[in-house]
């Protein structure tokens, strides 16, 4: 049995206060014997006030990227240690929009997961394909590669305490959310792409879905075999529609 896990992916908002009233929010609405597994992932800046902020409390902590090396010159980055000094479960990893709008490569991607495994963080490993490649064909082929990569890298036991989100990039703060069954289907797809190598680890990781997901149309996609849950951009950042969809996980059990 997989556990649920919705977490928040807060992209690039909020400020002090914001932050303050959302987890207050958040945590009020979250009980400690949650079935839900829950996370919020803000701003790296605003890490150590949610730190402080979730201390004690179920709901777990996470960061929207993790650097791809320990530690040195390599500005703007934030190390995995450093993370995990303020707490932090969860690193974001490979998100579309870190792939499309900075350049991130799959090689990147797999070094920043590599990071967050070494580290103990659990990464949240985005993959998808674009609105072109789907209309192409291309759906499985690029959802393989995108996880191959990080798998050659990292192994697939790494899979073990690592979650998976599969999230199409047409579907991302577009609106337009895919439907429960064409999740579904790659959902399956990825989950029996890592039975064919370990039937085990295929069992027992999460693959969450993202891209549009709001307090209307989640429970239809968690009601799906294969998706476990889901990563929330634009309905995270509003404590009522993420309670609702967190509620909606639940419901689904
Ligand atoms: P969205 O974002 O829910 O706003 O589409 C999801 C994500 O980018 O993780």
């Amino acid at each position: 049995m997989r556990q649920p896990l919705v977490v928040g992916n807060w992209k690039m908002n909020g400020t002090r206060d914001s932050v303050r009233q959302l987890l207050d929010a958040i945590v009020a609405g979250v009980s400690a014997d949650s079935p839900v597994a829950v996370g919020v992932c803000p701003p790296y800046v605003f890490i150590p006030q949610a730190a402080q902020h979730l201390s004690g409390t179920p709901v777990l902590l996470g960061a929207q990227n993790v650097a791809d090396h320990e530690a040195g010159a390599y500005t703007g980055e934030v190390s995995a240690s450093m993370l995990k000094e303020f707490d932090c479960k969860l690193a974001i990893v490979g998100h579309s929009e870190r792939r499309s709008l900075y350049g991130e490569s799959d090689a990147l991607v797999a070094a920043r997961y590599q990071q967050a495994i070494d580290h103990g963080l659990t990464p949240l490993l985005c993959i998808g394909e674009t609105l072109e490649q789907r209309e192409a064909g291309e759906t499985f082929a690029v959802v393989d590669s995108q996880l191959d990569a990080v798998l050659e890298k990292a192994g697939i036991q790494s899979l073990s305490k690592a979650v998976i989100a599969y999230e199409p990039v047409w579907a991302i703060g577009t609106g337009k959310t895919a439907t429960p069954q064409q999740a579904q289907e790659v959902h399956a797809h990825i989950r029996q792409r890592i039975a064919a190598q370990d039937a085990d680890i295929a069992g027992q990781v999460r693959i969450l879905y993202g891209g549009s997901v709001n307090d209307a149309n989640a429970k239809s996609l968690f009601g799906m075999a294969d998706i476990d849950g889901g990563l929330i951009g634009g309905a995270s950042l509003k404590a009522d529609a993420f309670l609702t969809i967190v509620q909606s996980a639940a419901e689904t059990i």
